[in-house]
């Protein structure tokens, strides 16, 4: 049963000193019930199963037979509550950009990924001064909403909002593999990404917004019922109509069938048209945000439901279509080349300049970028070096404008220990080849295959 909270008498509850423990007791716990969690529902102190590792809450909505306060497992939500000052009565600052959040983030991000939490969908850290909702799909965390100043005016707004999305968890993550340096593998590691994502029973749907329409022409597809350039400008066209399967076929085209002779499908395809070219035209001297580069997001919204993945393949200047595919996503994926210096340098301004931009405009918190990757190349132990230390110069300059790369060049270094692995893809002539033989690598070739589980399993799946 909910009753209405008087949020304002809450919050001024809440001693503007408070330590963790009070906030907890006076916000945190109110917060939970708001989202619609009994007490019952809730557990103090869950054990993360990392370590010694506990989390202030962790909440699941109770079934006929079992209340999660007496069988802690599998929980929903997780909650990690701040204190809005120290015992010392120094101020916590929790905004984005702080330390404490940075700290608190981490946090959260790592209780998301806990042994004990793997059905834990979403996270939120709050102080009872400021509070973010955070979404975990595979091993993936993304902010789901941003982090907000919370006030008397726009408190019950924001669990509302928080409410619906966690009412209502989305399935797919959206993903768009972009760097602003061309022939770099977008398109290649949009397609193997989508073939061995589908191999561990994925659904997915890839998205060509590139009017070059390298990949439609690789996989040899036709466009569907109606094309994607009519959804984006005509706003009643039926874009579940765009849509056409990948299926794929053996060395004489002849499709591969099910026990039933029908063909297997192996992921779905919203095809690029050469009417997309249009936008290229009217729309190339525009390099700012606005509508219509909203457009693609709005639309894709109907497919968030349907499918695990959604990966948007893009072109390489920052214009319209690669705008909207950004504007689009959940994350950014960057491949680069280790002796490629321009892919090395442009991945920093899509990073510092470009996502930032779109988060800006979108409000919500996303888009976010992965660690960049380096594909398509055999890397030797003095050319690694070489590229390290290019890294090291880039991580350096973005640091002097208050931007810290290096979580997202060597995301495996700590403070104590600077481990600069990045993770690669190597070259393959199967890779290269799949142009001609209209099937992604990984569907032919157990190397290339294991390579690109290698990248699902640095990148998205437990
Ligand atoms: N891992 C790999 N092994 C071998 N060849 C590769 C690999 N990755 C990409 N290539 C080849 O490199 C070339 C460029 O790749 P791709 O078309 O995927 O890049 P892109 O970033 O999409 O380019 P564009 O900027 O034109 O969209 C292609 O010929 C592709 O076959
Ligand atoms: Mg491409």
């Amino acid at each position: 049963m909910m009753t209405t909270i008087n949020w304002g008498q809450v919050l001024d509850s809440i001693p503007e000193n408070a330590i963790e423990a009070i906030v907890n007791s006076q916000f945190v716990s109110v917060l939970i019930e708001a989202l619609g969690f009994t007490k019952n529902d809730q557990f103090p102190q869950f054990p993360t199963g990392q370590g010694a590792q506990k989390v202030d809450f962790a909440a699941r909505k109770n079934t006929e037979s079992e209340k999660f306060l007496f069988s802690p497992v599998a929980p929903y939500l997780l909650v990690e509550g701040k204190g809005r000052a120290i015992a010392t009565g120094a101020k916590i600052n929790l905004a984005e950009g702080t330390p404490k959040y940075n700290e608190s983030r981490e946090q959260i991000k790592r209780y998301l990924l806990s042994p004990k939490c793997q059905t834990a969908q979403w996270g939120i850290i709050t102080n009872g001064i400021h509070i973010q909702l955070f979404r975990r799909h595979g091993n993936v965390v993304i902010p789901a909403t941003p982090c907000t100043l919370i006030n008397k005016g726009n408190i019950s707004a924001i669990v509302q909002h928080i409410k619906d999305l966690i009412d209502n968890p989305p399935k797919a993550l959206t993903v768009c593999i972009y760097n602003n340096k061309g022939g770099v593998g977008k398109t290649t590691t949009t397609l193997n990404l989508a073939a061995i994502l589908r191999k561990q029973q994925k659904k997915v749907l890839v998205v060509d917004f590139d009017s070059q329409r390298d990949l439609t022409q690789t996989l040899g597809l036709d466009v569907g019922a109606i094309s994607l350039y009519n959804c984006l400008t005509d706003s009643k066209a039926n874009i579940i109509q765009t849509v056409v399967p990948f299926i794929h076929t053996d060395k004489h085209g002849k499709p591969y069938t099910d026990k039933q002779g029908k063909p297997l499908r192996f992921f779905d395809v919203i095809p690029s048209t050469e009417e997309m070219e249009q936008f290229t035209d009217s729309l190339q001297a525009q390099s700012h945000i606005q509508k219509g580069q909203k457009r693609l997001r709005e639309i894709l919204k109907a497919f968030i439901y349907l499918y695990d993945y959604i990966l948007i393949d893009c072109p390489t200047q920052w214009l319209f279509f690669s705008q909207s595919s950004v504007y689009a996503s959940d994350v950014v994926l960057i491949p680069t080349k280790h002796n490629g210096l321009a892919s090395l340098h442009n991945a920093a301004r899509v990073i510092t300049k470009f996502i930032p931009e779109i988060k800006q405009e979108r409000g919500d918190g996303g888009p976010i970028a992965l660690p960049i990757f380096f594909n398509g190349e055999k890397i030797t132990d003095p050319s690694l070096q070489t590229a390290n230390q290019e890294i090291g110069k880039i991580i350096n300059q973005a640091k002097k404008d208050g931007f810290d790369l290096i979580p997202y060049y060597w995301p495996k270094s700590t403070s104590g220990n600077a481990e600069k692995t990045i993770f690669s893809i190597p070259s393959y002539a199967t890779v290269a080849n799949a142009a001609f033989s209209h099937i992604p690598a990984v569907f032919l070739n157990n190397t290339a295959a294991e390579h690109y589980v290698g990248l699902i399993k640095e990148y998205f799946l437990k």
